[in-house]
């Protein structure tokens, strides 16, 4: 068992990461909750795996356990989704002393975070991330949201879950293309923070041996996630870093309706097309690009998107990390050396290409 402490004074939390972890998510809630009931947000992907073991656990510590489980994807991070939700916790009558444990990649973790966040103004919540960028990046640091039609994220809250329970086993039914979104996030951590583990992963031959590596990295990651949070809970300043790829990378993603490419991959998009740029302009070390292609291509990341600029501004202009006429960009140095770096609004196109 490997654990990462979150310490967040009273809201301190464990990351607790071991194969097999899905069967004791039972007693582990026990020690934490002394809830009655119990309901397990989760999508149709991810329901009919895993729902059934955790509801299992779950009743075998005593816990009356629900399963709400709505259609899978990216299009039902939605008012109508959350709505669905807060029905179903009110028509099994669950109170504030009851839990709430999400169950599956980012869609179920920020949408049933904030539903808990809400519901009855909070109830406890525990994150079971089953997908690998869940797994590294959502699930630990509580930014729970749901989508508008005008950009991702655009309704949400601060609200940190009372343990992240991660079984890397889980990742054995994930569809390759989603191991490998969420290998982009981990290489954005390589990138921002840790040119060991940039190397790491620079150094692995085939997806079998990612598998075999994948317990490391995802501590290697939720460390660096678990550092960055303590110190910056409300990401008005070092959190920030944690965006490295995203602002072009959410624009090309929202450009393209949200289906031509995972989240990971518009990250992996946008941190090339970024580090492109900077490095044209020195701001990056000579090469950078290249190593950052090079890994990426090898686990099959695209490197590059058609889109139009001007769309692209349109929507980055919407962007959270907007303020009035400067942007907030994160740029690297160099791999394992990122940076915050403030610009004006009319430099933007120089930096997207
Ligand atoms: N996913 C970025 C953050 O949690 O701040």
């Amino acid at each position: 068992m490997r654990t990462i402490t979150v310490a967040l004074g009273a809201k301190t939390y464990d990351i607790e990461i071991a194969a097999g972890l899905l069967d004791e998510i039972g007693p582990k809630a026990r020690q934490l909750s002394k809830a009655v009931k119990a309901a397990i947000i989760s999508d149709s992907n991810v329901d009919p795996l895993y729902g059934q073991r955790l509801e299992r656990s779950l009743a075998g510590s005593g816990f009356e356990v629900t399963r709400i489980v709505f259609a899978a994807g990216e299009q039902s991070k939605n008012l109508a989704t959350l709505g669905y939700v807060y029905d179903q916790l009110a028509e099994v009558g669950l109170t504030r002393s009851d839990l709430i444990l999400t169950l599956g990649g980012g869609v179920p973790g920020d949408l049933g975070g904030l539903a808990a966040a809400t519901f009855l103004r909070g109830i406890d919540f525990i994150q079971v991330p089953t997908s690998l960028l869940a797994q590294i990046d959502s699930s630990v640091g509580g930014k729970v949201a749901i989508d508008l039609p005008a950009g991702k994220n655009l309704v949400g809250s601060f609200y940190q879950p009372k343990a992240v329970f991660i079984d890397p086993a889980l990742l054995q039914t994930l569809p390759l293309r989603f191991l490998h979104d969420g290998l982009a996030e981990a290489i954005k951590y390589g990138c921002i923070r840790d040119a060991a583990l940039f190397e790491q992963i620079a150094a692995i031959d085939d997806d079998a041996e990612l598998l075999a590596q994948i317990d490391s990295i995802i501590e290697t990651c939720c460390n660096i996630k678990a550092r960055i949070v303590e110190n910056d809970e409300f990401d008005t300043g070092e959190r920030m870093m944690l965006n490295f790829g995203h602002t072009i990378g959410h624009a090309i993603e929202k450009c393209c309706g949200f289906t031509t490419y995972t989240h990971g991959e518009g990250v992996g998009i946008g941190m090339v097309q970024l580090t492109r740029q900077t490095e044209k302009m020195g701001l990056t070390a000579a090469g950078t690009t290249d190593r950052l292609v090079k890994v990426l291509q090898k686990f099959a990341l695209p490197v590059a998107a058609e889109f139009d600029p001007q769309e692209i501004l349109q929507v980055m202009a919407l962007d959270k990390k907007k303020s009035g006429k400067q942007i907030t960009l994160v740029i690297i140095e160099a791999i394992g050396a990122g940076r915050l770096h403030k610009i004006e609004w009319q430099a933007i196109p120089a930096y997207i290409g």
